[in-house]
């Protein structure tokens, strides 16, 4: 029945936090791998927390992908607070503009009544125009108010999943899995173990930034996402991780 459902994913929650490591875990029922349904009401129960610590004056970011444009889907609409900020986290990650970081921020800062700012870096672009860009006035200006995150809700991926989404060279492929990238977030690649091995070149969120954000809010759920999980809640011990039952289980299987 209903009461046991919800006994059984309050204790898969405190098994996830003892095993992970981190501050909170947040289940919601199903396998999102097998239902659309269980991306939304994962969607659901990030808006309704990230809405909860939202203050005056925050700043937030947002990454790209499914999940984090069934977070804005999903977020009610309505003032929570005065002068909020929403960015993307990260430029140029996406192909499908319905799912870009940008597209997602501006819909996130329209359901709060807030402020936004966007970021426009194509795709697959070479270092040095990189740097020329960080030079343009606008860009500058972006990347320091990123390094002033008070809130990030981030997207986590597999390794193979968003090279291949992104259509990474054969080459960068290879070497991805030669030093044993698993996962994917906020443009970087990493081990089981948490240390970045790959970085996609962009401008927005670092590395060193992202430890450095107040409240990062990982959402991420599908059995196939449970190695992924693991190796992104390894970077920080304070993470708040939104995810569903399918990937909870497996996660459990593995740590
Ligand atoms: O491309 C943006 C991004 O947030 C990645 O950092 C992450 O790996 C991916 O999207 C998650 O995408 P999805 O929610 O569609 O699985």
């Amino acid at each position: 029945g209903l009461i046991h459902t919800i006994k059984g994913l309050t204790e898969l929650e405190s098994a996830l936090e003892n095993k992970l490591n981190i501050r909170k875990v947040l289940v919601v029922p199903g396998n999102s791998d097998e239902s659309e349904l269980v991306l939304k009401d994962m969607g659901r129960t990030a808006a309704r927390f990230l809405k909860k610590i939202i203050k005056k004056s925050n700043i937030i970011g947002i990454t790209g992908g499914t999940t984090m444009a069934q977070v804005a889907e999903e977020m009610p609409k309505g003032k929570v607070a005065n002068d909020i900020l929403v960015l993307p986290a990260r430029g140029g990650l996406g192909k499908d503009v319905e799912t870009q970081a940008n597209s997602i921020a501006a819909n996130l800062a329209k359901k709060l009544d807030g402020n936004y700012r966007l970021l426009h870096v194509p795709d697959n672009i070479e270092q040095e125009a990189i740097n020329a860009l960080l030079k343009v006035s606008e860009v500058k200006e972006f990347v320091d108010i990123i390094k002033k995150l008070d809130i990030l809700v981030f997207g986590i991926g597999r390794a193979d999943v968003m090279a291949e989404r992104r259509k990474v060279s054969e080459e960068t492929i290879e070497e991805l899995i030669d030093r044993g990238a698993v996962a994917e977030a906020f443009g970087h690649y990493f081990d089981t173990n948490g240390n970045r091995v790959w970085e996609s070149i962009t401008v927005g969120l670092s590395l060193v930034d992202f430890k450095k954000v107040n409240n990062v809010i990982g959402v991420a759920g599908g059995e196939k996402k449970a190695e992924a999980i693991i190796s992104i809640s390894s970077i920080r011990e304070d993470m708040i991780l939104v995810t569903d039952e399918g990937a909870a289980r497996k996660i459990l299987k593995l740590v």
